[in-house]
């Protein structure tokens, strides 16, 4: 990641316009942070400004609306993401972690995606929402299917077509998503459980309660947003270590370093690269005029090593501090699921390293990542381990 964003930095400047794709994009820390942070001049909500805004609407979460919305959206998902509901899970996670690598400790070898990081986040978000965890291989089509991981090849056709075939995908994703969780919301209704669906129909703001457009674009974030990524986050790991194979000996000294670990490889190598927001007013940046309506794109990834920002950005340093990368974004859109996340690496991660030793990547396959222009992550990662 290093080399192409420092490649595109130097050689096209900090603010481009894609006249072609019809968006703007930066790409240093400094305006990405910006980005996030100034939300009256940068909305995340597209349907404002869109030429067909119906097709947004029906994708309308928490992470696409602006306040007053968001800000009441927020403080009622919240709750059930607090740091103390979130350290609860631990143990849960634990066993479930354990489970997994019981599958496959006598085999020498394993799949992390398929075997571990696919399925953990999986499951325990299948267990806060309250659908059934067998349903997995579905999710996981949908994923695919929402971060446009298999259509690349499109980009060497045209830009046009790319975004058309795009459309048509997610908007086919989102209908068999809402279709589910329409079925989950029906029953939930009947029978309320304990979880999250069942808190989300019982929540009201000033009196009023969610939408059902509201409750299902909400579940579909968590069941898409919340897997890739952690999923994405656990494989990233795995090569940033086999990589560095120092940081194995260091972590296996010093296990207490794992937290520090997981937020260098959240900088070096982003589960999420970009961060999209559109412009309320024309603005002015490093001497180009960005007009109203537009659309502009962070890149979280090139931010992530920026030099003014992170001295030898380059160098994969465990303990580098202090280290404010951009991975969950900032701001009042920052990750909600960050503290999940970074609970649920940090226990599959010390779990396997306690188990298993010697942990390699099979070099006889090669890495394949995922072909998304929004998500960074290994499709497999074959290791062997004793
Ligand atoms: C927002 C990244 C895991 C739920 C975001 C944003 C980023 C991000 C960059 C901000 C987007 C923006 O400002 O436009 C990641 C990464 C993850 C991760 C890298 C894993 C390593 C999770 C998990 C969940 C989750 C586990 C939930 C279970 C959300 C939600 C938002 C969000 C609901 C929207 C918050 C808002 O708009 O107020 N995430 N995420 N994420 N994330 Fe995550």
């Amino acid at each position: 990641p290093y080399a192409s964003f420092t490649a595109l930095r130097t050689a096209s400047g900090p603010v481009v316009h894609n006249e072609k794709a019809r968006f703007w994009e930066v790409f240093e820390y400094d305006d990405v942070l910006m980005l996030a942070s100034e939300h009256e001049t940068f909305s995340s909500d597209g349907s404002k400004f869109a030429d067909h805004p119906e097709e947004f609407i029906k994708a309308q979460s928490i992470l696409t609306t602006d306040p007053p919305r968001h800000r009441q959206l927020r403080s009622l998902v919240s709750q059930a993401f607090t740091p103390r509901a979130i350290a609860s899970m631990a143990p849960r996670i634990a066993e479930i972690t354990h489970d997994l690598l019981d599958h496959v400790v006598g085999q020498g070898s394993m799949d992390i995606i398929t075997d571990l990081s696919y399925p953990l986040p999986v499951i325990v978000i299948s267990e806060l929402l309250g659908v059934p965890a067998e349903d997995r291989a579905q999710f996981k089509r949908w994923s695919d299917d929402m971060v446009f991981s298999e259509y690349d090849e499109l980009t060497a056709i045209n830009v046009e077509e790319y975004n058309e075939r795009m459309r048509q995908v997610i908007r086919r994703t989102l209908d068999e998503l809402y279709d589910y969780f329409r079925i989950v919301l029906a029953e939930r209704r009947l029978q309320p459980c304990q979880d999250l669906v069942s808190e989300l129909l019982a929540a009201r703001i000033e009196g009023q309660s969610l939408s059902e457009a509201e409750i299902l674009a909400f579940c579909t974030l968590l069941l898409i947003a919340g897997n890739i990524t952690t999923t994405n986050l656990i494989g990233n790991a795995l090569l940033c270590f086999d990589e560095h194979p120092e940081t194995m000996d260091q972590l296996a000294e010093r296990p207490d370093l794992l937290p520090q670990a997981i937020e260098e490889v959240l900088r070096y190598r982003s589960p999420a690269l970009l961060l999209a927001r559109y412009t309320t007013r024309d603005v002015e940046l490093h001497g180009q005029t960005i007009p109203c309506g537009q659309m502009i794109l962070g890149w979280i990834a090139s931010a992530n090593f920026d030099p003014q920002q992170f001295p030898h950005p380059e160098a994969f340093d465990i303990t580098r501090s202090p280290n404010r990368h951009l991975a969950f974004g900032h701001g009042i859109h920052f990750c909600l699921g960050a503290p999940l996340a970074r609970l649920e690496a940090k226990i599959a991660l010390s779990i396997l390293l306690e188990r298993f030793q010697q942990i390699r990547r099979n070099r006889e396959q090669p890495v394949e990542t995922i072909h998304s222009a929004f998500i960074l992550g290994p499709k497999h990662c074959p290791v062997t381990f004793k």
